[in-house]
C-alpha cells in the first residue's frame, strides 16, 4: 500500500519550523504530543467530539453523529458567528446545555477531553485542520475531498498513519447498499472483464457575479482565507461558493468526481488500496456559465488510462441531455454489459440495453457509525484516509492535466508525477499564504 511504508520520527519531518504548521504566536502548538496526547477511548466510554466548520455539510455530519448513543458533541468552531446558531440549538436541545464555542480551531484542539473532530470546512482548510488535529491526538471525520492539492493529501495520510489516528472521509456512498452492491458485483467478476468506467456529474450551478463589499462583522475573513491567497471579500466567493474557485476549491471534479470516481476506482480494485491511473488527459473550460466569476471550469472531459487492470476511466461534467441521472458511475464490460449506479439506484443492462435483474449485497451500518466503531476498535474505516488520498489525488490529477494543458503521467509506487509536466500547478502543490505552513509528513 502506497502509504504503508515505514513510519517516521519527528526528526524526519521537514518544514522550516519543524512540524509546526502555523506561526501565530499566541497559540500553543497543538502538535506537541506529550502535552496533548488524547485519552484513549474505551469500549464503554463516550466519544467526545468537536465540529470545525458549521452550517453546511459539517452540520449534517454532526447531526448524524449526535444521534449515536456513544457520542457526545462538546464544542463547535466556526470563523463566522452567523453560521453557528442552528448547530448550537441542535446540541443544546439534545443535552440541555450549550456547547463550548470557538473561532480558532487550534484552541479547541487544545482540549484534552475532546477525542475527535469533524472537519466541515472548505477544501483549502482540510490539510491544516486534519494534520493539527492528529498531532493533537484526535481521531477525525473529514469531509471530502481530503485536500486541495496532491502534496497536502500525501502529508495528511502520512500524518494520520504516524499518529495512529482513525480518519473516516465523508464519501458516504462507501456505506450505502446500491454502491456497495455495485462494487461487489464488479469485483465478483459477474459483470465480466472491465473495459471502461464512465463517471459523470451535471454542472447545475453558476457562481454569479461578485461585488466587493466590507467584510461582515460576524466573519473573521482573515481566518476564513487561511492558507489560500488573499482576495477582496465578495459574498459569492465565500460560504458554499468557494468551490468554484481554484484558490479555495477543486471545481466539480474535486466536489463530485471524488464521489463518483471513487466508486469507479473501488470497483476496479481488489480492496481499499485503489488502482490509480498512469496517464491522464483533460480538456475543459467555461462553456456554460460564461458570464460568472468562477475560474474552475464548468465543463470537463477527462480520460485516464489504467494499466492493471487495463482499462479507461472517463470523467465528465457540464451540461447533459435529460434521460439519465444527473450523476453516476457506469462499469462497462468487454462484452458490452453495463452496470449503472447513482444516488437513486442500481441498474444492470445487457449489450442491447435490456435491463437485467441484479441482486443487492447485505446493507452495512451507516458511514458515521462505521467511524465510531472504528475509533473504538482501532480498525480502519471504509473511507480510510490512505484510500481516500488515492481517490482525491486521482481527481487532482485531472485538474493538474487541465491546468498544465497537456497529458501527464503518474507513478503510484512513487506517488508522484513522472517528469515536470503539471508540477507547477496549484493542484500539485500550492504555496501557503504566510504565516501558514503545511507540515510535511512522509511515509
Ligand atoms: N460528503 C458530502 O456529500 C458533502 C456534501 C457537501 C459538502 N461536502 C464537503 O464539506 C465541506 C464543507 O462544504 P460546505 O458546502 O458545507 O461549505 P460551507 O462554506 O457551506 O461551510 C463551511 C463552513 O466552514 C467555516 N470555516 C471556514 N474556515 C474555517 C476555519 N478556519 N475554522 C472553522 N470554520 C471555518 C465557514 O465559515 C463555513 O461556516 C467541503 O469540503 C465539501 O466538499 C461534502
Amino acid at each position: 500500500m502506497a502509504f504503508d511504508e515505514k513510519s517516521i520520527t519527528r526528526r524526519e519531518l521537514i518544514g522550516a519550523a519543524g512540524a509546526v504548521g502555523f506561526a501565530a504566536a499566541s497559540i500553543r502548538p497543538v502538535h506537541a504530543e506529550a502535552t496533548y496526547r488524547a485519552r484513549s477511548v474505551g469500549a464503554g466510554d463516550k466519544l467526545v467530539l468537536g465540529l470545525i466548520g458549521c452550517g453546511g455539510m459539517g452540520a449534517n455530519d454532526m447531526k448524524q453523529l449526535i444521534k449515536k448513543p456513544e457520542v457526545q458533541i462538546a464544542a463547535l468552531c466556526d470563523v463566522d458567528k452567523n453560521r453557528m446558531p442552528n448547530d448550537i440549538n441542535t446540541v443544546t436541545e439534545k443535552y440541555g446545555k450549550a456547547p463550548e464555542l470557538y473561532g480558532d480551531y487550534r484552541k479547541m484542539l487544545e482540549r484534552k477531553d475532546i477525542d475527535g473532530v469533524i472537519i466541515g470546512t472548505p477544501d483549502h482548510w482540510h490539510a491544516l485542520n486534519l494534520i493539527h488535529a492528529v498531532e493533537a491526538g484526535k481521531d477525525v471525520y473529514c469531509e471530502k475531498p481530503i485536500s486541495h492539492d496532491i502534496t497536502e493529501a500525501k502529508s495528511m495520510a502520512a500524518a494520520a498513519k504516524h499518529y495512529k489516528k482513525i480518519v473516516q472521509v465523508g464519501t458516504w456512498q462507501r456505506s450505502t447498499q446500491d454502491f456497495t452492491s455495485a462494487v461487489d458485483y464488479v469485483r465478483s467478476g459477474k459483470l465480466g472483464k472491465l473495459a471502461k468506467i464512465h463517471c459523470w456529474k451535471v454542472e447545475e450551478r453558476g457562481a454569479g457575479r461578485g461585488v466587493h463589499a466590507p467584510v461582515p462583522p460576524n466573519l473573521d475573513f482573515e481566518m476564513w482565507t487561511g492558507p489560500a491567497a488573499a482576495f477582496p471579500y465578495m459574498a459569492n466567493h465565500v460560504h458554499n461558493a468557494w468551490r468554484w474557485f481554484y484558490n479555495t476549491g477543486t471545481g466539480k471534479t474535486g466536489d463530485w468526481g471524488v464521489h463518483m470516481i471513487d466508486i469507479g476506482l473501488l470497483g476496479a480494485s481488489k480492496d481499499t488500496d485503489l488502482v490509480m491511473p498512469t496517464e491522464i488527459s483533460a480538456y475543459g473550460g467555461k462553456f456554460t456559465f460564461v458570464d460568472d466569476d468562477r475560474d474552475a471550469p464548468d465543463t470537463v472531459q477527462a480520460i485516464m488510462r489504467f494499466k492493471d487492470p487495463d482499462l479507461l476511466l472517463h470523467w465528465e461534467t457540464g451540461k447533459d441531455q435529460p434521460g439519465r441521472p444527473d450523476h453516476g458511475t457506469e462499469f462497462v464490460s468487454t462484452d458490452g454489459k453495463t452496470l449503472r449506479v447513482w444516488r437513486g439506484g442500481l441498474k444492470l443492462f445487457d449489450a442491447f440495453g435490456e435491463q437485467l435483474p441484479i441482486e443487492q449485497t447485505p446493507a452495512t451500518n451507516d458511514h458515521w457509525q462505521n467511524w465510531v466503531d472504528c475509533v473504538k476498535s482501532r480498525e480502519q474505516p471504509r473511507s480510510n484516509i490512505a484510500s481516500m488520498a488515492q481517490t482525491t489525488i486521482t481527481c487532482h490529477l485531472i485538474n493538474v492535466a487541465l491546468l498544465a494543458q497537456q497529458s501527464i503521467t503518474w507513478n503510484k509506487e512513487k506517488m508522484d508525477l513522472i517528469g515536470k509536466a503539471g508540477k507547477d500547478t496549484i493542484y500539485y502543490h500550492r504555496e501557503y499564504r504566510k504565516p501558514w505552513k503545511l507540515p510535511i509528513y512522509r511515509g
